[in-house]
């Protein structure tokens, strides 16, 4: 879909629906076309046809002296009473409305009267084009007979001439990051028969392709091997399908600034291993690389913007299968840190390939460290689908991130990470297990991972709430690609 922003609108746009929004006092480009058009809005809130404040759209068309065919008024709340979220529910309409309309080009006035107080317009139109774009959606990469794309082609985003910069700007990071959450979800909804380490390892080299300031580096088992990474290997030695930890390293700044280092758990097919999960919903397992498919997508939404920041993106890539070569409960393996873990459940392998990982990410001397993982079904009982954890060994790290999740919508909860949960994980045999027993089972499974991040500013968000969604709407969502992209592009 092609986004534009513009400070007038197209004249003699006969095949576009105009956008406007219906607030209670009929005003600004609402109160033209009315005035144009013998007052048929007047007369559609009369017959109560259209309403105000509840984000519902409704279509006029052909009105006298409106040269574009459809009009769409989206109700809106009281002029600059409106909350982030009334926003993008407002968006939300526009897009649905759009999309089922048949409409082909789209004028959006952005008028002032919907803005939410105290924020600016940049953020109105990133969130508005995110939605627009994002919106668009459809996987396709299944599929014999494909699912066709909506209609619309275009949309044209009308703000002041004064903010038209900024505004065109916010569009093309809005564009780029829903752009990034497509192919996180795309990643997240192929098959894991075809999305495998090896293949994900393929993709990262393409997408290094896209930008000049990117390169990978891939590390195979035998390479992983010579490492120590002994929790990472233990993972996938029960399956046919070859580990990969694979390096997207974008320099966008200079050399000596230190980089954000974005770490994803990408579990391709998580059976639990010999610690094997019941069959029911087994097949949402496949969703266990999400953590790593919104790595991806950040990164994407980076080669297309080019940022002036240092962004490494790491993806701890591998199958967890049942085998007669499986890890077994009570195996004890030595981590690249040197710490033993006894492995007391091999369901519980998102820590271990993510440890190892952790231990590997120094060499970057990072800035802070973000790992995003679908590590615990606890975090879906304390949290539901609305947030992903916040986990974090530096307050600021974590409270940065909960502001990005306000700002983006992709919302973010703390848990803490207090030293008396952590011997939970106490061992008999080794200097830790790998679980904590069923109480606050998320925020042990990251007092697990704290300590191998004790070098750094570290922060762990669990998304096994927000990554998929279930049932009819069965799909990744691509978050926290949003939240994500707001970290990295407010540090550059
Ligand atoms: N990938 C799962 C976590 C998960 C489960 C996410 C269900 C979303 C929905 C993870 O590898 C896992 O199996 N965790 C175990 C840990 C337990 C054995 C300590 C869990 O949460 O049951
Ligand atoms: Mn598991
Ligand atoms: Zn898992």
């Amino acid at each position: 879909m092609d986004i534009k922003v513009s400070a007038t609108a197209p004249a003699k746009q006969t095949n576009a629906t105009l956008v406007v929004p219906l607030h209670k006092k009929i005003s600004g480009v609402c109160a033209d076309i009315n005035k144009r058009s013998d007052n048929a809005i007047t007369r559609a809130v009369k017959r109560g046809d259209a309403i105000a404040e509840h984000s519902n759209a409704l279509m006029l068309f052909e009105l006298k002296k409106v040269t574009s065919e459809r009009v769409m008024l989206v109700g809106a709340a009281e002029p600059n009473k409106s909350s982030r979220a009334q926003f993008r529910a407002y968006c939300k309409t526009i897009a649905k409305t759009l999309k089922n309309s048949g409409s082909v080009m789209a004028i959006i006035h952005l008028e002032k009267t919907v803005f939410v107080n105290n924020v600016d317009a940049a953020w109105h139109v990133q969130t508005l084009v995110q939605i627009l774009v994002e919106s668009q959606y459809i996987f396709n990469l299944h599929s014999g007979k494909k699912k066709p794309a909506s209609a619309l082609k275009k949309c044209v985003v009308v703000v002041s001439k004064s903010e038209m910069r900024v505004c065109a700007k916010a569009a093309d990071q809005g564009v780029a990051i829903a752009n990034g959450q497509a192919l996180a979800r795309d990643l997240g909804n192929l098959a894991p028969n075809i999305c495998t380490p090896v293949y994900l390892a393929k993709q990262a080299q393409a997408l290094a392709k896209t930008n000049s300031k990117m390169t990978t580096k891939i590390l195979t088992e035998a390479q992983m091997k010579k490492l120590g990474m002994g929790a990472f290997l233990s993972v996938s030695q029960g399956s046919r399908q070859e580990a990969r930890l694979i390096c997207m390293e974008y320099r966008g700044a200079d050399a000596k600034k230190k980089p954000t280092v974005l770490l994803g758990k990408g579990v391709t097919f998580d059976t639990g291993g010999i610690s094997i999960k019941p069959s029911a919903a087994m097949d949402e397992m496949k969703f266990d690389m999400c953590g790593a498919a919104s790595v991806f997508g950040a990164m994407k939404a980076i080669s297309e913007l080019s940022p002036k920041c240092n962004v490494i993106g790491v993806v701890a890539a591998a199958e967890n299968m049942p085998d007669g070569d499986a890890s077994r409960p009570g195996d004890v393996v030595t981590t690249m840190s040197g710490q033993t873990v006894e492995i007391l459940n091999t369901d519980a392998e998102g820590r271990l390939v993510l440890c190892d990982s952790l231990t590997y990410v120094e060499r970057y001397k990072p800035a802070a460290v973000i790992d995003i993982a679908t590590l615990t079904g606890a975090c879906v009982v304390a949290l539901g689908n609305v947030s992903s954890a916040i986990m974090s060994n530096d307050h600021e790290l974590a409270d940065t991130l909960f502001e990005a999740g306000q700002t983006t919508g992709d919302l973010a909860w703390e848990l803490p990470l207090w030293d008396e949960y952590q011997s939970q994980l106490d061992s008999n045999f080794a200097d830790m297990g790998n679980i904590g027993g069923s109480p606050a089972g998320a925020i042990t499974a990251g007092c697990f991972l704290s300590r191998f991040a004790s070098n750094y500013k570290w922060a762990h968000l669990d998304i096994a709430g927000v990554a998929w969604l279930k049932e009819a709407a069965k799909g990744a969502t691509g978050r926290p690609v949003p939240l994500l992209m707001e970290y990295v592009l407010s540090h550059a």
